[in-house]
């Protein structure tokens, strides 16, 4: 029974196990389409996520590949609050409302209305009567008539007619409108209150990142990661604004996980996605449970040491499509996370049936990333730990520890954790935007060797050839000394 059991254990095979064939292809890399729709209502630009760790993203991460088009998920060893606040940061990233608006009412003269423009630098003020928007008063009707010598009062001279806008709509509608009525700024209203004063030059100055993740009122997408029976902090984030609630779990196929997934969904609006696993059975039950994407990866991540400390996981290429063929079928997205170095494997992972990546080393060293430089032997690092680390599960909120159904209490704290990450530093990479021009880059590339103009086409049409130890030799540079370090190809000593 035993040696049936080990005789027919099936292989697991991972990135470096593979190669992409190329195929007769029509495609050329600079004309391929990265979009995915990563949830029901969740479009990105490209299929990138980061790693929800306290090394790798906060909100100025998560900023900056929204920006770029993906999606941060920010971490959750801190307290719920500050968590709160890492999200609403990144929600008023772009924020082109001004919503400190300085507003005058209509019995007061001109002379206070160029004093308080010329002292706060702006050219327009909205007139406030019993806090409704009465009128609207600018630099052009008031020169006038200070030259002239004649003080007016303004609601005289201030244009009653106002043109204004609700919070909701978008950017593109609000200068639609302000071109439609020849206006430059438009006031801001809620049931009629004013709330804030937007101008043409300010929306016009925002759309500096035309590929940016972004919400249907202009704003930048994030995810937020919560523990997987913190319905407190779930809900807080979710009222927050986050747009995906990321259930953080070692093993999502803890049944206790799995019956929690209805009572999570049943108290948000933000898609639920729950992660991880690295099973057919697995995505069956969280599928049944509601889940709206699945987060694939036991052990794989380049500082864990689960599959060390407990024998535990499954290689990556393997459980992705395990999981990618019981999804496919229910239409919920699939997020190969830990594992990736290179492009090709972004690539691999997206062939074997990943809609989407989540990347913790990758996007650890950039300049957005939490934390210092560090130079060591002449070399620029910053530091990159695993959540089931020690210091992750000692040193922040207990977010690490809980993460694999430990606790942290008592003065001998460290002796009762069993870790199962470790902690390092990785090469400094420049910035966010560098690191993702590279890597989408290389699965353009790929996608055009595999003749795949999209996402889904690449699903379809990607075929693997499994090779040997002496096939990865022959796949990486050999034979030479490398002189000049390429951007997508790093060096680690
Ligand atoms: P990469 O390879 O991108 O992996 O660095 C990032 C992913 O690794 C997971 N993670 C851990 N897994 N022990 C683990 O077994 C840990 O301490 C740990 N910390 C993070 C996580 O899924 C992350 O996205």
């Amino acid at each position: 029974m035993f040696s049936e059991k080990v005789n027919n254990a099936p292989k697991g095979y991972t990135f470096d196990d593979f190669l992409l064939v190329p195929n007769a292809s029509w495609v050329e890399a600079k004309n391929v389409n990265t979009k995915i729709q990563l949830s029901k209502k969740i479009k990105l630009n490209i299929p990138v996520l980061s790693a929800a760790m306290d090394t790798v993203s906060e909100s100025e991460l998560a900023i900056a590949l929204a920006q770029e088009g993906g999606i941060g998920v920010i971490h959750r060893n801190m307290t719920s609050e500050m968590e709160v606040e890492e999200v609403k940061k990144v929600k008023s990233a772009e924020e082109i409302t001004i919503r400190d608006v300085v507003t005058i009412t209509p019995d007061s003269d001109i002379t206070t209305v160029q004093d308080i423009m010329e002292n706060e630098s702006i050219s327009g003020l909205p007139v406030i009567e019993d806090d409704k928007i009465v009128g609207i008063i600018s630099k052009r009707d008031v020169k006038p008539m200070i030259r002239s010598g004649v003080n007016k009062k303004v609601n005289e001279i201030m244009t009653s007619d106002v043109v204004t806008i609700e919070e909701t709509i978008s950017p593109e509608e609000a200068l639609d409108i302000a071109y439609e009525n020849k206006v430059e700024r438009l006031p801001v209203v809620r049931e009629g209150k004013l709330v804030g004063i937007v101008t043409i030059r300010d929306i016009l100055n925002h759309d500096n990142h035309p590929n940016a993740a972004r919400d249907k009122h202009g704003k930048l997408l994030v995810a937020a990661a919560a523990g997987p029976f913190d319905l407190d902090r779930a809900i807080a984030l979710d009222e927050a604004g986050a747009d995906i609630i990321s259930i953080d779990c070692a093993h999502a196929h803890n049944m206790n996980v799995v019956k929690f997934v209805e009572t999570m969904k049943d108290n948000i609006d933000a898609e639920l996605c729950v992660g991880n696993i690295a099973t057919a059975e697995a995505a069956e039950d969280l599928i049944a449970q509601g889940a709206d994407a699945l987060k694939v990866g036991i052990g794989p991540g380049s500082m864990c040491t689960t599959r060390i400390v407990a024998g535990v996981g499954v290689p990556q290429i393997t459980a992705i499509s395990q999981v990618a063929d019981v999804a496919k079928d229910s239409g919920i997205p699939v997020i190969g996370d830990g594992g990736l170095r290179y492009s090709g494997d972004v690539a691999k992972a997206i062939g074997a049936g990943a809609d989407a990546v989540m990347l913790g080393n990758l996007l650890a060293g950039t300049y957005e990333s939490p934390g210092d430089v560090v130079v060591m032997n002449g070399r620029k690092y910053k530091t990159y730990r695993g959540m089931g680390s020690m210091g992750a599960m000692t040193g922040g909120f207990g977010g690490g520890a809980d993460r694999y159904f430990q606790e942290v209490k008592g003065p001998m704290k460290h002796s009762k954790l069993v870790p199962e990450g470790v902690e390092g530093a990785v090469p400094y990479k420049g910035k966010v935007s560098e690191v993702m021009f590279q890597l989408i880059g290389g699965l353009k590339a790929s996608m055009g060797y595999c003749g795949a103009k999209d996402i889904k086409s690449m699903h379809e049409k990607a075929r693997f050839v499994q090779i040997t130890a002496g096939g990865l030799k022959e796949s990486h540079p050999h034979d030479l000394l490398i002189t000049n370090e390429s951007p997508n190809y790093p060096l680690l000593e």
